[in-house]
């Protein structure tokens, strides 16, 4: 048995939450322009791509929100900034070496559902000019229900799409109250019925635990009420409380938010209830029906984890567009430029907006297959790594043997050569994966509590 409050207690740092590695924090000033041309110089035409495009825009500022958004009232910033992602995406054909396959596309934010649907088209007829698009082509979109409406649900048809991640985080008012985001049960209801009806039949829905005056009955309320909506998928993440890089955050009393422990017990009676309502628990944070792709993909040792959490996308080419989205390659991963009036002159100007970006060292990608490895299927077995140096698949061995013999909580197992969680330690792995990050300093700040 592991003792949460003495772990807790002894891993107070906060940790990554290792959906990329080498993490953001990581990625050099001025590298993402030669990494990218370098990248689709590489593409291989056999291998579908896949494309993230980012809409740093919501006509609402949820205080808890940590993504690269902006609050805006007006629709005309947002038109004018899908002028600048139409053009990037067309830039792309000046780059890439022929038209590649796109295996997964995903629109997030942001909220990329307050788009209006001929703006949407707009994007749709610009990736046809640069990708193939065929009927196996993946098409996922972030929905806020409180500002989507019916046009926009059948612009996003139109648009092909497959799967539509639906935000909760709570339904409870006086939450909702404290974290800004008033949203009824059933204006949600309406818009998982009209995104049925318009024929998208994947559905995701994001729940946080950890959130100001949530309770563990409230939390639990919360997920019946999502589990009654049917969802094929669910995400319950930890509400990661950054307000030295969110400011907006700053507006949650941190008298009302739950303490480490709590947090834990909050999490883990979330996940016996999505457990006990029909759902495959999937790595630390996502939940699917078993025939789900996602679930199956668990199973099957399959999962991979990106920005935008556990996927099915095995595609070793990610090409993100609009401002702060981050691509990734064989070679390494590439970050668009940031603020978005900087990213639109770059891109009005011709230039592809690339701007940070970091080459993966031989170190850097067996790290990386290692901590992906055990945030997806809580084990990593040494002896699969032939494809990596061996001198260095050795140092990372010994460390898993060192992290097994100095283990004080029982963390893992190491049995001939897979290093394994222990299914109880399972909410902690951030801190065992923290383990194999060589550049994990624990005074740093761009990260979030571990539980
Ligand atoms: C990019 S947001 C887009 C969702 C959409 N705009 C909405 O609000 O419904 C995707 C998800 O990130 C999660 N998220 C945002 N801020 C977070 C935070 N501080 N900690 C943990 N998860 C967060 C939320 O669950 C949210 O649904
Ligand atoms: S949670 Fe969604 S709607 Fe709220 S600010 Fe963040 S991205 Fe915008």
């Amino acid at each position: 048995m592991i003792d949460p409050e003495a772990v807790l207690n002894h891993h107070c740092k906060p940790v990554p939450r290792y959906t990329s590695y080498p993490t953001a924090s990581m990625f050099k000033e001025g590298l993402g322009a030669v990494l990218f041309e370098q990248s689709l110089a590489g593409l291989d035409p056999a291998d579908p791509v896949s494309t993230y495009l980012h809409i740093p825009y919501c006509d609402r500022l949820c205080w808890f929100c940590a993504c690269h958004t902006k609050h805006t009232l007006k629709y005309a910033p947002v038109a004018r900034y899908v002028r600048s992602l139409v053009a990037e995406v067309k830039l792309l054909k000046q780059h890439l070496p022929f038209r590649p396959l796109l295996g997964q596309l995903h629109l997030g934010g942001g909220s990329p559902s307050l788009l209006k649907s001929d703006d949407l088209l707009l994007i749709r007829d610009a990736l046809e000019q640069v990708f193939t698009i065929n009927a196996d082509t993946e098409i996922s979109v972030e929905i806020d229900p409180s500002d989507v409406n019916g046009s926009t649900i059948d612009g996003l048809a139109e648009f092909g799409l497959t799967r539509a991640s639906i935000g909760v985080q709570d339904f409870h008012p006086d939450v909702q109250q404290a974290i800004n985001r008033p949203q009824s049960f059933e204006i949600t209801r309406d818009v998982v019925q009209q995104l049925r009806a318009a024929g998208i039949r994947s559905l995701n829905i994001d729940a946080l635990y950890g959130l100001p005056l949530q309770s563990e009955s409230r939390l639990l309320r919360t997920l019946e009420q999502c589990v009654n909506l049917h969802p094929d998928r669910m995400a319950l993440f930890g509400y990661a409380h950054v307000p030295w890089l969110k400011k907006h955050q700053n507006m949650i009393n941190c008298d009302d938010l739950a303490g480490p422990l709590e947090r834990y017990k909050h999490s883990r009676s979330a996940t016996q209830a999505l457990v006990a309502a029909g759902y495959q628990a999937i790595g630390i944070d996502h939940f699917a029906k078993p025939d789900d792709s996602l679930a199956m993909a668990a199973r099957l040792g399959e999962l991979h984890r990106n920005f935008q959490g556990y996927t099915t996308d095995n595609h070793q080419t990610m090409i993100g567009c609009g401002a702060s989205s981050i691509g990734r390659s064989t070679i390494g991963y590439v970050q668009n430029t940031v603020p978005s009036n900087q990213y639109e002159s770059q891109v009005s100007a011709g230039t592809l907006p690339k701007n940070k970006g970091l080459v993966f060292t031989a170190d850097d990608r067996l790290r990386r297959h290692i901590i992906e490895r055990l945030m997806c299927d809580f084990a990593v077995d040494f002896n699969t790594l032939d494809a990596y140096p061996i001198e260095l698949v050795d140092a990372c061995r010994k460390q898993a043997q060192r992290l097994v013999s100095e283990d004080r909580f029982g963390f893992c197992s190491f049995d001939d050569s897979t290093l394994q969680v222990q299914p109880v330690a399972k909410p902690f792995t951030r801190i065992i994966a923290a383990n194999f990050d060589a550049y994990y300093e624990p005074e740093q700040f761009q990260y979030s509590k571990a539980v």
